[in-house]
């Protein structure tokens, strides 16, 4: 008997929903696109063309989860209209991959978390960056205990964008992108750098508005405190005219960065620094015992996948997803009140919710002074 693939529906179809169809075609062993879905149905119907077949195109997001010949289904909207897909989804009995960020908030990571283990699905979120070698390389020397006590870390999210960036309709505004540089772009990189550092203790931060006339943040700058002693420095923006996405891990002698590179030294009678060739040698041959890794989203794809047919937990699930939200929230949080927020955030703390975030968050070029809001 022919086993049956897995019938796949992707609903939103803009910039990212593209490469979501070409991780799935590169699996068409075990799954087949079958729906496409945009309230726009001229995008849709764009994007069934592009992948041929019989794909048929919605216009409403309930209609495709009704069908009983969908399995999985990716969600590609803007981040606003993340929950309510993926719930009706989970609540629909399909697997789902998710967009980053997964939710506005804490509350709403939780809730999607909480309907997906109720109903038993599998929820993978697109942090492609986690099935990459590099990072992945980077990962195994700290696993190794290579870099031995991790001291400071470092992490630069610098972008550029223009004006007509932001003319798309969702962009700039706290209800729909959910936050500014901090949640949309720079949380790649801080996923990865969370991923690597460990649990965060606490966070001092600033966001700030420079260049752009929007609502959200274009500029973002925060201190992690580690619960392992370590301190991190992390930036993002949208409004460098110096692009830069780097990210730096020391140890005590020895250290590495990305762009990946392997760092060790010897200190001199004075206590300056030597290069230490053989102490980077010895890097460089714990790294290459990971070899695996792919830098687009066959990396999620490939995890649900393999997630669905094992029945086992994807790699980026709901909650590794949620835990840069915690960050993120806290950035916005400490930001806000001009002081340090201690992690976890309290299920009673205003921050916690989406409507709460939103209501206190600092917006625009206001002022972030010191103030006597609680929580
Ligand atoms: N993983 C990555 O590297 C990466 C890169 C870019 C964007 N993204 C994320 O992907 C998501 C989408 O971003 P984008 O740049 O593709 O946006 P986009 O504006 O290009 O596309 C979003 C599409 O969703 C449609 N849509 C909105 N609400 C809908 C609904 N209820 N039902 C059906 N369709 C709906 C819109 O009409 C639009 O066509 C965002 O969460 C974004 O953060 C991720």
């Amino acid at each position: 008997m022919v086993k049956r693939r897995f019938g796949v529906a992707i609903i939103g179809c803009g910039i990212i929903s593209l490469e979501h169809v070409k991780a799935y075609q590169a699996f068409s062993e075990q799954c087949e696109i079958k729906a496409v879905c945009d309230l726009l149905p001229e995008k849709a119907s764009k994007l069934a063309n592009f992948i041929g077949g019989n794909v048929r195109v919605y216009t409403d997001f309930k209609e495709v989860i009704s069908r009983e010949d969908i399995d999985i289904v990716s969600i590609c909207t803007p981040p606003f209209a993340h929950k309510e897909a993926v719930i009706a989804a989970f609540t629909a009995g399909k697997h789902v991959l998710c967009e980053k960020p997964l939710a506005a908030s804490l509350a709403d990571c939780d809730e999607m978390i909480e309907v997906a283990t109720k109903n038993n699905r599998k929820l993978a979120v697109s942090f492609q960056y986690r099935y990459r070698q590099d990072f992945n390389k980077m990962k195994h020397i700290l696993n190794r205990g290579s870099l031995e006590r991790v001291t400071f870390g470092q992490l630069n999210g610098l972008y550029w964008r223009g004006k007509s960036y932001y003319e798309v309709d969702w962009r700039g505004k706290w209800n729909t992108e959910c936050g500014g540089v901090t949640i949309n772009h720079e949380i790649h990189m801080l996923d990865i750098f969370l991923w690597l550092m460990g649990e965060v203790e606490s966070v001092s931060a600033e966001i700030e508005t420079v260049l752009h006339d929007i609502e959200v943040e274009d500029v973002s700058m925060a201190v992690l405190r580690f619960s392992n002693g370590a301190i991190g420095q992390v930036n993002g923006t949208v409004s460098s005219v110096i692009g830069d996405v780097s990210m730096s891990i020391s140890g005590e002698n020895k250290g590495v960065s990305f762009p990946l590179k392997y760092h060790a030294l010897i200190e001199n009678d004075g206590g300056f620094p030597i290069q230490d060739q053989q102490g980077i040698e010895e890097l460089e041959k714990v790294a290459n015992e990971i070899e695996v890794g792919t830098s687009d989203h066959r990396g999620p794809v490939g995890d649900l996948l393999q997630a669905i047919i094992s029945d086992e937990d994807p790699i980026v699930n709901g909650i590794e997803a949620r835990k840069v939200i915690e960050v993120i929230t806290a950035i916005y949080k400490s930001a806000t009140q001009g002081k340090r927020v201690y992690l976890p955030i309290d299920k009673n703390d205003p921050w916690y919710s989406t409507t709460g975030l939103q209501r206190l968050v600092k917006k625009g070029k206001q002022n972030s002074l010191p103030t006597e809001q609680s929580g």
